[in-house]
């Protein structure tokens, strides 16, 4: 006959564990090991795996206790108890504790044979249970930790590629401000213009109580304003007499020029803009676009200001002696509403004194 599965019997009646192993055996069981004291079975299983165990009830004081003592050492361990006529009500009770099955004296053979069966099964499908069970921890725990390590590298990645991109914005601006100060430069007279109409316009904007944001947005178009007099030839941008209606028309065309430029440098969003209204009058009379009152950013409302007051005030090759500071301003109000917005003029007469 195949035997199959082993099984520890935990008896303290001598007697009775010789019927029960024999009957057991009887069953195609392997091999039973029969221990007459709780301690001496929870040391069994402690060195050995069993399918079933078989607790005859009130072997040692608490049967309870030893149910939960078997349980920590094999959470799958299988348990049925033996118990006498007239104990069914305390086996009742151990019902909840997880034990598999209980058999009363005397022992229905059929009825210990199919337990037997059963409960071997069962404990095989148990052990089956917790190593896909564990298999799948460790897969989880392996995948978790691949994804904290994918998550580290991603993030100092992120952190190398924005220290990069800092970087290369900084040189890129550099370059840019070499560039506008070059341009400056061309003529003798406005080698300082950018900067000056920066000084200002921050001016103007502070007192105004910009965001800090929008003020370095103000400051990068200003120093940058008039980079697009790069694509207009010196013959004009340094001519001493009146400039022909065709010449205009190439004057007019720095703030477009000089936006374009920009454009493919997305981290100058709001720069560009700017530069590119700055010659807009309030009234709608200004270029490139013409367009009016609150429809010219204020950004580039404040710089038109700082800039015609910058100009006035300095040497130009069309003009050598620059206006006082009295007729620039007075000039700066005369066109107040017409060529600038009001409110920026008023802004501009409260800080011109601490230029
Ligand atoms: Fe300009
Ligand atoms: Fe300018």
């Amino acid at each position: 006959m195949e035997t199959f599965g082993k099984i520890l019997l935990i008896c303290d009646d001598a007697s009775y564990s010789v019927y029960i192993k024999e009957q057991i055996l009887n069953s195609g069981v392997s091999s039973v090991s029969v221990e007459p004291t709780d301690q001496a079975g929870l040391l069994s299983l402690r060195q050995g795996s069993y399918d079933l165990v078989f607790i005859k009830y009130g072997t040692d004081t608490d049967t309870s206790l030893l149910i939960s003592e078997l349980k920590k050492i094999d959470p799958d361990c299988v348990m049925v108890i033996l118990f006498e006529t007239g104990q069914e009500e305390k086996i009742g009770n151990l019902m909840d504790l997880g034990i598999y099955d209980a058999l009363s004296r005397p022992v229905n053979i059929e009825r210990l044979k199919f337990i037997i069966e059963k409960g071997v099964k069962l404990h095989a499908l148990l052990l089956a249970n917790r190593k896909f069970s564990q298999g799948l921890k460790e897969s989880n725990q392996s995948l978790e930790k691949q994804n904290m390590l994918l998550a580290k590298r991603i993030e100092d990645a992120t952190t190398n590629l924005s220290r990069l991109y800092e970087d290369l914005r900084t040189t890129y601006m550099r370059t840019i401000k070499v560039l506008a100060q070059a341009i400056d430069a061309r003529d003798h007279y406005t080698h300082s213009h950018s900067e000056d109409v920066a000084r200002i316009a921050i001016a103007i904007a502070n007192y105004l109580k910009l965001p800090a944001k929008e003020i370095e947005i103000l400051r990068q178009a200003c120093e940058l304003h008039d980079l697009g007099k790069i694509g207009i030839e010196d013959s004009i941008l340094l001519k001493t007499s009146a400039l022909t209606p065709l010449e205009w028309e190439q004057i007019r065309k720095h703030p477009t020029i000089g936006a374009q430029i920009l454009e493919p440098l997305t981290f100058l969003n709001g720069v560009v803009d700017l530069i590119r209204q700055h010659h807009e009058h309030y009234d709608g009379s200004g270029y490139p676009e013409g367009r009016k009152g609150n429809d010219i950013l204020l950004g580039a409302r404040i710089i038109h200001v700082a800039d015609a007051y910058e100009a006035m005030r300095s040497a130009r090759s069309y003009r050598k002696v620059p206006l006082s500071k009295e007729e620039a301003v007075l000039e700066i109000k005369r066109n107040s509403g017409t060529q600038f917005d009001p409110k920026i003029v008023d802004a501009f007469l409260k800080i011109v004194d601490n230029l």
